[in-house]
């Protein structure tokens, strides 16, 4: 596919293959681009920026409902396309396509509810006669960094409020899956979006990371993925507004009340969907001494019976890894966690960018499969004795994303929710759990900011103050 910047679709003859996770096939080629392109597509850009901030919000809500429509239209080549291009199984990348179209209808819808606030000025002192409110206007362009792992759906979370708040976006895809964001841009175009008012640039992220973040001309930065990279990005971006969607390796604490038969199938679900390469994914599961024996008898069989291989084949669970070099390091930290003591009860083999679901008992807090975020198919079982130790190893972590808990008892339901460091908790549902308008972002090095198009909105416009000085 092409590019598109400066209101024209564009080629380049220096280009990237992009490949089936699963048998490395090409599936297709994009440019590689330049610095010099993110320059080009910024200047035009500037211009969109000024078309959309004197947009109405009904015309922004007609274009967001109309990309939604054109998207519920093209759903299964969509969701296909997420698939060949990610390697989540085809259940997974249909579900992908429809949440990413529920976002954009929800940023239509939120298009329309942006408002300011009366400030009560005359309770200040001395300031009778002074009437005061607020307004939002757009931060003017907005850059939308998005990850591998959700190549549509992420990528709609941040164009589908940057357009309801009315600005321009330039959308810079993960290099191993930008299709499915070109495919969007081609859909936003057709829905009516103003073409000086989108750009969609592939390639190198480090160059064309550098060349955006460092830009005066982009107001703000949206990115999902990694902690390092987030924490790069913002020391490249300055005094810029950042929203950062960083990693996790998210708890589940399983007490010795839990209906079990419900953690199993939360875990099963939430440890391997998507082969684990999900912000949210259940990771640590912390399980009560005294149901421990009785939760893995019940899991293993749960897990055993997931079948790992081809994502475009039906009966496949799991499907591979998005580079096999990633299998790799899977396999690897596993291997490391069995050296150390942990005990593999099931999977771990690797076979090229496919691993085996597995489950590791007796992890050790410390061990690097524990502290890390894994981002793979397996999840690390550590046993504890009461809620102050579950509490404590929860948060024995530098990252809060989500947590889930399961137990029947309301007062250590709470506890959890108020003491466990996390940006999204979950009471009776594991870790990996989210409906796309909710608020979403997590704590401490998970990021900072929230998405979920109304919260994202707030994020992607600026907050001005009137004063009327009233004779
Ligand atoms: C993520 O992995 O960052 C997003 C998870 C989701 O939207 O389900």
């Amino acid at each position: 596919m092409q590019m598109f910047f400066s209101g024209q679709w564009q080629d380049k003859s220096d280009t990237i293959d992009v490949v089936n996770p699963f048998n490395g096939e090409v599936i297709d080629t994009v440019p590689r681009g330049t610095a010099a392109d993110v320059d080009a597509a910024l200047a035009t850009l500037a211009e969109g920026a000024r078309i959309m901030k004197k947009m109405s919000a009904w015309d922004r809500c007609q274009i967001l409902r109309k990309a939604a429509a054109i998207m519920e239209r093209r759903e299964e080549e969509l969701g296909r396309l997420i698939s060949t291009e990610e390697g989540k199984i085809l259940a997974e990348g249909n579900l992908e396509a429809s949440r990413a179209r529920e976002v954009i209808e929800v940023s239509a819808e939120e298009a329309r509810r942006i408002t300011g606030e009366m400030v009560p000025l005359d309770a200040a002192p001395g300031a009778a006669g002074k009437l005061g409110f607020t307004l939002r206007v757009p931060c003017g362009i907005v850059a939308a960094i998005t990850p591998f792992n959700f190549p549509c759906n992420l990528v709609c979370h941040k164009i589908g409020p940057a357009i309801a708040g009315g600005n321009a976006v330039l959308i810079k895809p993960a290099s191993d899956t930008p299709l499915s964001a070109l495919k969007l841009t081609e859909i936003m175009l057709e829905a009516g979006l103003p073409p000086e008012a989108i750009a969609c640039i592939t390639g190198p992220g480090s160059e064309l990371g550098q060349a955006i973040c460092e830009d005066s001309r982009v107001r703000k930065i949206s990115f999902t993925g990694s902690f390092p990279v987030g924490e790069n990005i913002c020391r490249m971006a300055g005094m810029k507004k950042v929203t950062m969607e960083l990693g996790s390796n998210s708890p589940v604490i399983i007490m010795d009340d839990a209906d079990i038969e419900t953690a199993v199938k939360a875990i099963t679900s939430n440890g391997y969907a998507n082969a684990g390469q999900t912000c949210i994914s259940a990771q640590r599961i912390l399980t009560s001494s005294k149901i421990h024996g009785d939760f893995l008898d019940a899991l293993q069989p749960s897990v055993e019976a997931l079948s790992a291989g081809d994502q475009l084949q039906a009966g496949t669970n799991v499907g591979p890894l998005v580079r096999e070099a990633d299998a790799e390091r899977v396999e690897k930290w596993i291997r490391q966690a069995v050296e150390s003591g942990a005990r593999l009860v099931t999977g771990g083999e690797r076979n090229g960018s496919v691993c085996e679901p597995a489950i590791l008992a007796d992890v050790a807090p410390e061990m690097r499969i524990s502290c890390e975020e894994l981002f793979g198919p397996a999840v690390a079982l550590t046993v504890f004795d009461d809620i102050n130790e579950a509490i404590s190893l929860a948060n024995h972590t530098e990252f809060g994303l989500s947590a889930g808990i399961f137990t029947q008892d309301i007062d250590r339901a709470m506890r959890f929710a108020q003491e466990v460091d996390s940006g999204n908790l979950h009471i009776n549902w594991g870790s990996q759990w989210r409906a796309d308008l909710m608020p979403y972002g997590g704590l401490k090095h998970s990021g900072t900011g929230k998405e979920g198009p109304k919260y994202a909105i707030r994020e992607m416009t600026e907050e001005k103050m009137v004063v009327m000085h009233l004779k």
